[in-house]
């Protein structure tokens, strides 16, 4: 694991990046909510990396500078994308990105330790349905977007079991992993979900359609959507001798062969 790089010819970018509505809106929804995201889970780990029961886990302490990595390349690309196509302007991101940093203050540092490990592992679980159906290659991507998803992707599926290792050396009792789900499930609403009507809004202005069937539109696509929260997902959170780290082989593949896609180093 490793923090790479991928070069961006960002202006080639149409606004119309994507022929599926669906897709194009899911993917503008998480472009816009990504960088407030990983400030919030950058600034986490940043912070429990000093943590003294972290002192004698030099290589748990090297994974969490890696995740830190990765994720500030990834803010790094997704902010002049975002720029590009508009969609760092919306007041609802701002307002929400104090709320959440509001909570992060005020609730413990390892409890967003535990917010961070589950949205990550256990959130992000929709990754695996989108790379089953070939999201990023039957939609009608703009190939450049699509190097953008295929490299941010592979480095999620990479350091998706870092934050999970650390919460459970340092405290992995079931109600601290509860109030970590339970802040997991506010932030992520807060990033992700209160953008839908402004993002659905200037899609539906773009392609010239009406506000609320492209709202309905979205919302059915969302329903159909498979979050990969599941019996077993849960369970390995919540579990006290489970190894995130041990993945299953086609993680490793999908991995290398967007890495060798994407020229990602
Ligand atoms: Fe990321
Ligand atoms: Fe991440």
């Amino acid at each position: 694991m490793k923090s790479k790089k991928i070069t961006m010819d960002i202006k080639s970018i149409d606004k119309n990046w994507c022929e599926d509505d669906f897709y194009r809106m899911f993917y503008n929804i998480l472009n816009a909510g990504i960088p407030p995201f990983e400030r919030y889970v950058i600034k986490t780990m940043r912070e429990v990396r000093d943590d003294p029961r972290l002192k004698d886990e030099p290589r748990l302490r090297e994974l969490i500078d890696i995740f830190v990595q990765q994720e500030i390349e990834h803010t790094k690309m997704h902010v002049p994308v975002n720029k590009h196509l508009d969609l760092d302007q919306f007041p609802i991101s701002k307002r929400t990105e104090k709320i959440t940093r509001f909570i992060q203050r005020k609730t413990p540092l390892h409890m967003s330790v535990a917010s961070s490990a589950f949205i990550e592992f256990v959130g992000f679980g929709f990754f695996d349905s989108h790379i089953k159906k070939e999201v990023l290659y039957s939609s009608g991507m703009h190939e450049e977007m699509a190097k953008l998803w295929k490299w941010h992707t592979a480095e999620e599926l990479e350091h998706s079991f870092v934050k999970l290792k650390v919460i459970n050396h340092i405290n992995n009792s079931y109600w601290l992993k509860t109030l970590g789900l339970i802040e997991a499930l506010i932030v992520a609403n807060l990033y992700v979900t209160t953008l839908i009507p402004s993002v659905v809004r200037q899609d539906a202005k773009a392609q010239g359609k009406k506000f609320w069937p492209h709202l309905w539109m979205f919302m059915k696509g969302l329903a159909k959507t498979d979050w990969g929260v599941n019996r077993q997902s849960m369970k390995d959170y919540f579990s006290k001798d489970f190894d995130p780290e041990i993945k299953e082989p086609w993680i490793a593949e999908q991995i290398d062969a967007w890495i060798a896609e994407t020229g990602a180093k």
